[in-house]
């Protein structure tokens, strides 16, 4: 999907990207929805990762940008990068955030993806992100694991070691179940209608567990104290 360049939406003086542009459900159309949903994106990471603006946040699959928007509006300036395989997605947030402010830094990653990105390379064994060895605190992914096979998610999963600091933490949300089979793509028992390749990853629950257990992270009990509205994604918070 290409978007025109010259294309955004402003709400509450805030510039974001216009609706036809933004990934999710119908609700993330509204705008004020949209940025209500990236102020509480930052909060979760300040109240649930202790995020403040001496850390380095690494987030995967920023799309447009949803999270920086939340930050800059809530917490300020930061060092964040964010990374996506969707090249409109990057070239947006560069110039609609990135210019003006560049503790916002945004990095096209060329990477093969069934649903968002149709040509670059594998992500196979060799895979490296081309970030520096701890050298990150957070890494932050919404609705991303949902819709990445389970191998890549695993060299994600084995990278991120190499790239957080010792007391480093994720954040990530995925589709997970009990009594459902280990691992499915798109499955035809889900509670909504599938629409197009990758468009939910479900886990069994104990078998998500085992693949982070396997990594060596340990789950964080954290229990939300805002549930937000979501389309059944649930959300996993890591330490090192
Ligand atoms: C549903 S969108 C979520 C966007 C953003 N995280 C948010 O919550 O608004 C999924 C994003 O993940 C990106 N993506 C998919 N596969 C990826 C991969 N292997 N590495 C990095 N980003 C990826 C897509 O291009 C897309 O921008």
């Amino acid at each position: 999907m290409f978007f025109k360049r010259n294309n955004f939406a402003k709400v509450d003086g805030v510039i974001v990207p216009p609706a036809a542009m933004r990934w999710g459900g119908p609700e993330l159309k509204n705008d004020a929805y949209y940025l209500k949903s990236a102020e509480s994106e930052a909060l979760r990471i300040r109240d649930n990762l202790g995020y403040d603006s001496t850390k380095h946040i690494l987030d995967i699959g920023c799309g447009q940008g949803r999270l920086p928007i939340g930050i800059l509006r809530t917490l300020g300036e930061a060092h964040y990068t964010g990374i996506d395989v969707h090249k409109p997605s990057i070239k947006w947030c560069k110039q609609y955030i990135e210019k003006a402010h560049p503790s916002f830094q945004f990095r096209h990653l060329n990477a093969f993806n069934e649903r968002y990105s149709k040509s670059g390379l594998t992500i196979d064994d060799a895979f490296r992100f081309d970030i520096r060895a701890d050298s990150v605190d957070i890494v932050y992914l919404y609705s991303v694991f949902t819709h990445m096979r389970q191998e890549e998610m695993e060299i994600y999963l084995h990278d991120f070691k190499r790239i957080l600091r010792k007391n480093g933490k994720i954040f990530f949300s995925a589709f997970f179940e009990e009594d459902v089979e280990d691992y499915v793509i798109n499955p035809d028992d889900f509670h909504f209608k599938m629409n197009g390749p990758l468009h939910v990853v479900r886990y069994n629950t104990k078998y998500l567990y085992s693949i982070l257990e396997k990594h060596g992270y340990h789950r964080l009990d954290i229990t939300e104290k805002n549930p937000r509205d979501n389309d059944g994604q649930q959300f996993i918070y890591l330490s090192r």
